[in-house]
């Protein structure tokens, strides 16, 4: 199988450019985001409290089946059996979804589930620890990013796009307490592994920014 990590802070286009690559290559798209939004959706749908009622979280766990469609509009997310993909975009399920990535219960369950997955497809796989803990071994680590200024501003027209209306300011903000909690957890934080290429897209447009990331795949897997 060929494995591909791409990892960065939010807003960096990671999606969209793994998304066209894997198109490109014929692999599996792999948005582990999604996974953890589903399971924020899910606690704050029960009303739980993420932060102060983790121990809550953990055994929400335990009636919890989290799967993976593939489809023509991509990767679906359905929990318990209901297709959910519509629902996990939305800022409070984002500011969730970092919440509940600090919980180490939540990190181990689903590092099962992702391994799982790139051992059954050559795939693209994104998300925050890609590269430093669920695929140390990956073929290609690319590491993503861009301005905090620019990531805000994209997220903020994908929003807008989704009929979201939010000031940029406030989504800048929220972009800043994600990038923090992210990068500052305890266990798996978001960081470049030691042995990715790093690219930043601040002033790449979409398309150049997927040929730089073919151009590092095609150099490994030819
Ligand atoms: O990529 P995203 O914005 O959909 O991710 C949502 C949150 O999930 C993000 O704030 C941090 C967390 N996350 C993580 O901790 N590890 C990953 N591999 C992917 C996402």
């Amino acid at each position: 199988m060929i494995n591909v990590a791409l990892d960065g802070p939010s807003g960096a286009g990671k999606s969209t450019i793994a998304k066209r690559a894997s198109e490109i290559f014929g692999f599996t798209y792999i948005d582990t985001g999604a996974m953890f939004r589903s399971l924020a959706y899910k606690a704050l749908s029960e009303k739980i409290q993420i932060k102060s009622q983790p121990q809550s979280v953990v055994s929400m766990l335990e009636r919890t089946n989290l799967d993976i469609k593939r489809s023509e509009k991509g990767q679906l997310m359905i929990l318990d059996g209901k297709d959910i993909t519509d629902f996990i975009r939305t800022p409070e399920v984002s500011k969730g979804a970092s919440d509940i990535a600090v919980i180490p219960q939540v990190r181990e369950w689903l590092l099962k589930v992702e391994r799982e997955l790139a051992g059954k497809y050559d795939c693209i796989m994104d998300g925050r620890d890609i590269g430093t803990s669920v695929l140390p071994d990956a073929d290609v680590k690319i590491f993503i990013t861009a301005s905090a200024e620019a990531r805000a501003k994209r997220r903020h027209r994908e929003l807008l796009e989704k009929g979201i209306e939010k000031e940029l300011s406030e989504v800048l903000e929220d972009m800043k307490y994600r990038d923090a909690q992210d990068s500052q957890r305890e266990v798996s934080p978001l960081k470049m592994a030691d042995d990715a290429i790093f690219l930043d897209t601040s002033d790449l447009s979409f398309e150049e920014s997927v040929n730089s990331v073919c151009d590092l795949i095609r150099k490994v897997i030819n």
